[in-house]
């Protein structure tokens, strides 16, 4: 049942610090400043790195594939359905990981059977055991996440940002004291989001708005574009997100005083520019919401400011979703939306 939550998806917003708890369960090894992934025991770092994956598990891939580059991984991204292995250099030295929180998305699916047609190994970073994208892969890994029952993804997506920031650290074989402390105190610094956010304050203010726009640098440009995707999903309103550094290349004409714009900024994305970002929405009028560890650099500047504790600059945007979950439900709980099962979508997507 909802244990008495209106919604599937604010009790699996909840649920979030018990599901990163799951995730790192018997992962991290202080000892050794390392991580540890027993179900990929034998998994050497590869030549080069694949995502494939769909919708929300795309941007969590996103978001891990800036983590593997870090380590000096080459990684490409790419949405499953656009996945044509004909058309892109790979082989035995590949490896393929499908992100799928059901592992059963058709698209998803089928980018993986390609890569394990071509001799590439092949791994699914996955929700659901037994599922389909884990019986046809090499590897698999777990996220532990519980099952999700609302349409949209939230403690999936959270439980997916720690599994590939983990996978990370286990391939490079390099990972530092800083990095385990801080991923360990992630589901303690969710808990205090939860219970201090004033998102539902800022979701009443901006429930006419014409539309939401969501903006990031670096880490937190898949952020962006997973406030936006969720937005939508729920709401039935227009949201786009983006990288900020695209804003005046375009969707800058479409900022006026009805769009509020989220903006990241944390620790680690590049402040200046981002605050340069900021005062070019705020200057057209649009309410700026800023999502930030550090608001004594964006205040002036920002109409409301959804706060979110210090962490190791690359899990920023891990805590920033929290905040951009709360403020989409309840828009879509303003709305009067059918939150857990929005219109027209499924929660699993199994035709191409
Ligand atoms: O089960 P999967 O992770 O493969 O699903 C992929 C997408 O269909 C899914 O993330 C979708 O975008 C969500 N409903 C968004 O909230």
């Amino acid at each position: 049942g909802k244990s008495g939550y209106d919604h599937y998806m604010l009790k699996e917003i909840n649920e979030q610090p018990h599901a990163l708890r799951e995730c790192l369960r018997g992962r991290p090894r202080e000892l050794e400043a390392s991580i540890a992934i027993d179900e990929l025991e034998g998994l050497k770092q590869p030549e080069r790195v694949h995502f494939v994956s769909c919708g929300t598990s795309y941007h969590a891939s996103r978001y891990g594939a800036k983590l593997f580059r870090e380590q000096g991984i080459q990684t490409t991204t790419f949405l499953a359905s656009e996945y044509d292995v004909d058309s892109i250099p790979i082989d035995e030295e590949t490896l393929v990981v499908g992100v799928t929180q059901s592992g059963e998305t058709a698209d998803t699916l089928r980018a993986l059977r390609a890569a394990n047609s071509v001799g590439a190994e092949t791994l699914a970073v996955t929700n659901v055991v037994g599922c389909s994208a884990a019986r046809e892969t090499d590897y698999v890994m777990y996220i532990r996440a519980g099952p999700e029952i609302g349409v949209a993804a939230t403690k999936t997506f959270a439980s997916q940002q720690v599994a590939l920031a983990m996978l990370s650290r286990d391939l490079s074989g390099r990972c530092s004291s800083a990095f385990i402390e801080a991923l360990r105190a992630l589901p303690d610094q969710v808990q205090s989001i939860l219970d201090t956010s004033h998102a539902a304050a800022v979701a009443d203010e901006y429930v006419d708005a014409d539309a939401y726009f969501f903006i990031g640098r670096g880490f937190d440009a898949p952020v962006a574009l997973e406030g936006a995707l969720k937005m939508k999903e729920i709401t039935y309103k227009h949201a786009e997100g983006f990288p900020a550094g695209e804003l005046k290349h375009g969707p800058l004409a479409l900022v006026t005083e009805r769009t509020p714009v989220f903006a990241m900024i944390s620790g680690n994305s590049n402040i200046e520019r981002m605050v340069g970002n900021v005062r070019e929405v705020e200057s057209r009028g649009a309410p700026v919401v800023a999502v930030t560890d550090v608001p004594g650099r964006i205040e002036n500047h920002a109409d409301h400011v959804l706060e979110i504790p210090e962490t190791h600059g690359l899990f920023a945007p891990i805590l920033a979703n929290i905040q951009l979950q709360l403020v989409s439900y309840w828009v879509a709980n303003r709305l009067g939306r059918s939150i857990d099962k929005p219109r027209n979508l499924a929660k699993s997507v199994t035709v191409e």
